[in-house]
Formats: structure tokens, sequence, C-alpha cells
């Protein structure tokens, strides 16, 4: 047949909290060719507790792959070219399995999950003066339900089959991307256990300055370190053309921040805004995370990014669509919001997970006030949105106040960001420029990159210039700042502070 002659095509499976993608892209322009995305089912099995089925996420990785193979066969591109695939994937996200089986023996418990609440408050009460930042010296973390360590704490209490797997020295802890790797090269017959520094720097396990698991930290947690994966960098070859890195890590690659200063906000399931800050991790005073942010190769140094997490952001749509039914789809949303353009008064704090940065407080719920007799639907779906852009306006605002420096755009991705409405709000609301490129899969893209990086198939540099020019869309800020402000004290002082008292009340 007529193949078409590319050259080397570059993958990447993108695995994150509601949907799993498989993506190819030309290896010398970027340019995505195609793809395929399955949605992931979460189970509430109670109140605050998430979980995902990890045997249905390994699934939908196949399944995207094939799909996505399908369609390049029909576009007469020949598969045989894809040199080298990454992983990306939702961060935190915890598993356990049996090395012996194969079997995973238990649920995967999602990072949103808020069952180690208790377990948490028990740690601070415990550390001098009940600081949350105990760790964070070594770890660039708070002690906080969203971490690793906690929810792995809580399967080998929890769960006999995993407390006798581990004593029995046949259990496996991991990351989705752990997981994910495991399977794709071997599992029980001689899958690869490793994950990257990324996504270890998200576990509460790891010391982001030695850049290894930490005897102390295991120690504090009794988290025996034999069930750990090993520590590799997010660029090199772990086993049949696969290496990884966290989605956030990802994005920030793809978006080629690769320079101190540069930053960017994804609108996931959650919204998270990192910025790179140089080959010195860099401690915040303002509650953000300090993580690691990528580390291109063996022998190349890591990067660090300040980060700042916003637990809900395309959950709301989600929460909006499954629990109160006002749309049947989450495109609607910007419908719906834009015939009205106002929350009339209307504000929404979703802090169903409790509330991340710069917070960090597990207690927090979530409140919906200003309601009228007026107040309808709409209004509603106004405020769900502008709720994820005063919530990114808190993190920039954190941001800006840790490095002196005022950054004069941002840059954005992430299926949220194809709300045009969305993207105006956040414009108005952080009153700088809000910048999205073209080709939405950021993620993808900066997992396929690293791939394609890695060690034995040179077949991209990291080098932007090698790339085609990246188009891009520009939202302005229209709504004059001050009215503007005003809206922001509401949300950020009147508000928060009613949230975060919540679960007394
Ligand atoms: O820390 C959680 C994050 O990695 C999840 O990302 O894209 O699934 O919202 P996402």
């Amino acid at each position: 047949s007529n193949r078409i002659m590319l050259g080397p095509l570059v993958a990447a499976i993108d695995q994150g909290t509601s949907s799993t993608r498989f993506l190819v892209f030309n290896a010398k322009t970027a340019e995505l060719l195609s793809h395929h995305q399955v949605e992931i089912k979460q189970s509430f099995p109670k109140e605050g507790w998430v979980e995902e089925d990890p045997k249905e996420i390994l699934q939908s990785v196949y399944e995207c792959m094939d799909r996505t193979c399908e369609k390049l066969t029909q576009l007469n591109i020949d598969i045989s070219n894809i040199k080298a695939v990454g992983v990306t994937n939702q961060r935190e996200t915890t598993l356990v399995w049996d090395k012996e089986t194969g079997e995973p023996l238990y649920n995967a418990i999602v990072w949103l999950d808020l069952r180690t609440q208790s377990t948490v408050e028990r740690l601070i009460n415990k550390t001098p003066g009940r600081n949350k930042n105990h760790l964070k010296h070594k770890t660039g973390l708070p002690i906080s339900t969203y971490f690793s360590a906690v929810k792995l704490r809580w399967l080998m209490d929890n769960v006999e089959k995993v407390h006798e797997a581990v004593l029995s020295h046949r259990a496996m802890f991991g990351t989705v991307d752990s997981w994910l790797i495991w399977c794709l090269t071997g599992g029980k017959k001689g899958g690869v256990h490793c994950t990257d520094v990324t996504n270890a720097s998200r576990t509460m396990l790891f010391n982001i300055h030695t850049m290894d698991w930490d005897p102390e930290l295991c120690k504090y947690f009794d988290i025996p370190m034999e069930i750990l994966p090993k520590v590799r960098s997010s660029s090199e070859i772990y086993g049949l053309m696969v290496s990884c890195l966290g989605d956030q890590s990802a994005a920030l690659v793809g978006q080629m921040c690769f320079k101190d200063g540069q930053a960017k906000n994804t609108y996931g399931t959650g919204c998270f805004l990192l910025k790179n800050v140089g080959t010195k991790p860099v401690m915040s005073d303002h509650g953000l995370l300090t993580t690691v942010a990528y580390k291109l190769g063996r022998d190349k140094p890591a990067c660090y990014a300040l980060e700042g997490s916003v637990a809900i952001a395309g959950a709301v749509v989600r929460w909006l669509k499954d629990n109160l039914g006002i749309i049947q789809t989450s495109t609607e949303l910007e419908k719906l919001a834009a015939d009205v353009g106002t929350s009339y008064g209307c504000y929404f704090v979703p802090a169903f997970s409790g509330l991340y940065a710069p917070y960090w407080e597990p207690s927090a719920r979530g409140i919906i006030c200003g309601l009228t007799q007026f107040t309808n639907r709409s209004h509603l779906a106004f405020a769900a949105l502008e709720a994820v852009c005063f919530q990114t306006r808190e993190i920039l605002d954190a941001m800006n106040q840790d490095s002196g420096i005022h950054l004069s755009q941002l840059q954005v991705d992430g299926g949220m960001t194809s709300n045009r409405l969305l993207m105006q709000l956040q414009a108005d609301i952080l009153c700088i420029p809000v910048v999205k490129p073209s080709m939405p899969e950021t993620t993808a893209l900066g997992a396929a990159m690293a791939a394609g990086a890695a060690e034995g198939v040179s077949v991209w540099s990291l080098n932007p210039e090698d790339l085609t020019e990246v188009t891009s869309e520009k939202f302005e800020p229209q709504i004059n700042p001050e009215e503007n402000n005003n809206n922001n004290i509401i949300y950020s002082t009147i508000l928060l502070p009613k949230v975060l008292s919540s679960a007394i009340l």
C-alpha cells in the first residue's frame, strides 16, 4: 500500500484521573498524528473515598493503543516507526500488587481521596509545634492526605491481603506510572519495577535533595523500603522503549518551560500551576509545594518546580453533571454559563477534598452561597467556572509573593482550556494575558518528547528551536482590575476562611 513516509514517531500514554489517552506525534515537527481517549470510572465507596480499578486503567491503555494504531494504519502511517513511548500519569494515586500473581491487592486510592484525614491529623498533632511542614525540608511537601505515603500506610493497616503480601515479600508499591510500566514490560514475568523522580517526589518518602528514597521518611511512615520501585530519571529507557514523568511535569516540558521562572497552569481534574525554579530546590513561604520538575536523562541535573495544586477544577464540571444533573455533557457548561454571563452574586467553593494550596486543610468542605430567588443553574455554572479562576488567582498570588517577581502572562493547557469563557474569565481575574497553545495535548507532548530524547532513541533533542513554531491563542484581560479585585477579595478573604472552618460548623 501507499505508506506515508514521515520518519520517526514518538508516542505517549497519558493516564489521567478522568481518562486515559494514547497519542502519536511526528518526532520532528511535534505534529499530533492520531490519538484515542477512554474515560475512567471512579468509585466513591464511602464519603470522601475515591478509588479506581487498576485493571481497568491498564485495559484502557491497551484499548487506546490499539485504537490509535488502527487509526494510523487507516491513514497509511507505518506504526513500526514509533520509536519511543513515554508514560505520563495522574500523580500520587497509590497501588499495591502481588509480584508473583501480578494481581492488584486493592483498588487504586486516588490522589483526591480523604480516607487518611484522621491519620494526617494524628501525624501533625505528634510533630513539635503541631507543624504540618515538619517533613518539608526533605520532601518539599506538607503532611497531607494528598500524597502517597499515608495512602500506602492505610492499605498496609486496613487491607489484609496487602499486609500479608508485605510480610511475605510479595508486595510491590507504585503510583500509576510504576503499575503501567511494570505491566507493559512483562508484569509477573520480569516486569521492570520503577518510577521516575517526578512521581517519586510526590510520595513523601523521597528526599528531593539526595534524589532517592529516604530511610528516615520510610521509618517515619513505617514503610519497608523493599516494596518501593527503583527511581530513575524522567528520560531514559526503562525497558521496551518506555520512559515516564508525572503529568504536571510532562505539561511543563510540553509547554517548553525549561527556563527558570517559566510557568504553566494545567486544567484537568484538578488544576496545577508549576513554575520552573532551576536546579536548586526553592522552599515556599506561601503554602506552595516544592517538587521535582524533571530530570531529562541519567546524567542530566534535576530541575525543580514550585507548585500550587488545586484539587477540584474539571472535577466540579463532572460533579455538576453527575451529582446535580444540571448538564448532560461537560461541553454544555460553557453555553449554560454564557447564557447569563454573570454569577449574579453567587459564589461556589468546591472544596470537595479539603483545600489544597495554599491552605492544606483536609477538613475544609465546599459551599455555595449568595443565592436568591433569582439564582438559576446558569448562575451556578458561571460561579463554578469563576471558582476555578479564583483558586488559580490565589496560587498565582502566592507564587508572585514567594519570588517577588510577577508573572506577566500565564501559559495554560488541559481539557478545560477548550472552554473559551473560562479562559477569558481567567485572564480577567488574573489581570494578565492567558496564552493557550493551539495543540492542547501538552502533557502527552512532553512525555513523548522525554521518551524521544531518551538514551538510544535520539530522534528528538529537547530544543524548542527544533520544533515548528508553536501557535497559540492569547486571551487579554478585559475587565478593569479594580472591579475584579473586589470580587477576588470577597472570595479569598471572606469565603475561603468560612470554608476552612466549615468542618466545625
Ligand atoms: O496530582 C494529581 C495530578 O497529577 C492529576 O492530574 O490531569 O488528572 O487532573 P489530572
